[in-house]
């Protein structure tokens, strides 16, 4: 027998009060008893984007609430500035064009995070700029952008309608939506929020509303603005995915009681004793600033495949992290702290991660990582 963890950067473990409260019957979308649920849901979420906008819940992945992001609030032939620094900078930018946007990169070397001031000046540069899109985490590096300075350059802007794309930061890091002036911010079920994939959320700020009224791009199922009107009498546009949304109000119970704060505090602590177990150990980490509190990547050692790495822990020990993405694939492996995780799944991860790379004719002191995790998991 081998017991599986999972600890990649999504999908993330479901709780098993979350898994128990989507086994209850099915309600109808449209019955009374649906109503409360779906609000309860509208309003955990404002609590959790720290927002008092509109959140609307989509039932599609992530990328679905990317792209309703981008064909809600534009018209085609509109100038954009995307932060590419990784894969999912990089989609950013092909959802963007195939709408006909005109999109100006703003390229970040892998690993590394956008300077603020690099926005800046491409946003002074031309005033027909009217939007900036980026991610809070860039998953495929394992980076943190700094959400906080970005929001501040952006309200100087006020053409531009400021983006986020939190999928996989939401709930490991602190995104205050409307104090930062987030104008729309992206987030999915199966990472930080615990639950299955299946669900995107977007908040959106009454400035994107006003942009939402003269954009012109042809859309059908993600009509924000019909989705605004329908999520009002506590429903959505189409069947909900009512199972999700009640292990979504699970998954915000849970939260709630453990308390904002102390969630961030957790993946803090838990991305910290990561890296620092890892470096004990030798390793470099990959994020060469920033490093997210989501998701740790780590470069693989000279002569080791990072693919092997991520090949070996999942089939000798049963830990399903990540790979490298493109042109970091073979380089790096990535291990997940995000959503549902505790001290002993950092402790389990650098444990088997510290036998895989011995097995692999590392030189390593057993035990030398684990240790190092639990002195600053202790703290
Ligand atoms: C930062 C980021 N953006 C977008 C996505 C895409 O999300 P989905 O696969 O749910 O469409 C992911 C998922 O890995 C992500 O981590």
């Amino acid at each position: 027998m081998l017991k599986r963890f999972l600890l990649a950067p999504g999908p993330t473990p479901v709780p098993p009060e979350v898994l128990l409260s989507m086994a209850m019957p099915i309600i109808h979308h449209r019955a009374p008893e649906f109503l409360p649920v779906l609000e309860s849901a509208k309003t955990g979420l404002q609590w959790l984007f720290q927002t008092k906008n509109d959140v609307l819940i989509l039932t599609s992945t992530g990328t679905g609430g990317m792209v309703g992001a981008v064909n809600n609030f534009f018209n085609p032939g509109d100038k954009v500035v995307v932060v590419n620094g990784g894969k999912f900078g990089e989609r950013w930018t092909r959802i963007a064009q195939s709408y006909g946007l005109k999109v100006e990169e703003i390229l970040v070397d892998w690993g590394y995070a956008v300077k603020p001031g690099a926005v800046e000046d491409v946003l002074k540069k031309d005033p027909e700029i009217k939007g900036l899109f980026v991610q809070a985490t860039e998953t495929s590096t394992g980076v943190y952008h700094d959400i906080e300075s970005l929001g501040k350059v952006v309200k100087r802007f006020g053409n531009v309608l400021f983006i986020v794309d939190a999928i996989s930061a939401l709930v490991a890091q602190d995104i205050r939506t409307d104090e930062w002036g987030i104008d729309i911010m992206v987030g999915g079920s199966q990472k930080g929020l615990m639950l299955p994939p299946g669900l995107a959320f977007v908040s959106v700020s009454d400035k994107a509303w006003k942009k939402n009224e003269s954009s012109k791009m042809p859309r059908f199922y993600f009509n924000f603005k019909k989705e605004r009107e329908t999520l009002a009498k506590n429903q959505t546009n189409f069947t909900s995915a009512v199972t999700l949304i009640i292990g979504l109000n699970e998954a915000i119970k849970m939260l709630r009681s453990e308390g904002l704060e102390n969630v961030f505090l957790r993946h803090a602590r838990l991305a910290r004793a990561t890296r620092e177990a890892v470096k004990s150990m030798g390793l470099s980490l990959y994020s060469k600033e920033s490093p997210s509190n989501s998701v740790t990547a780590i470069e693989a050692p000279a002569g080791i495949d990072g693919q092997a790495i991520y090949k070996n822990l999942r089939e000798t020990y049963g830990i399903t992290g990540a790979g490298g993405q493109d042109r970091a694939k073979g380089k790096i492996f990535r291990l997940a702290h995000l959503g549902y995780a505790d001290s002993f799944d950092v402790i389990t991860a650098i444990a088997a991660l510290e036998m895989v790379l011995k097995e692999m004719g590392y030189s390593i002191q057993l035990g030398s990582g684990v240790a190092k995790a639990q002195e600053i998991l202790m703290q």
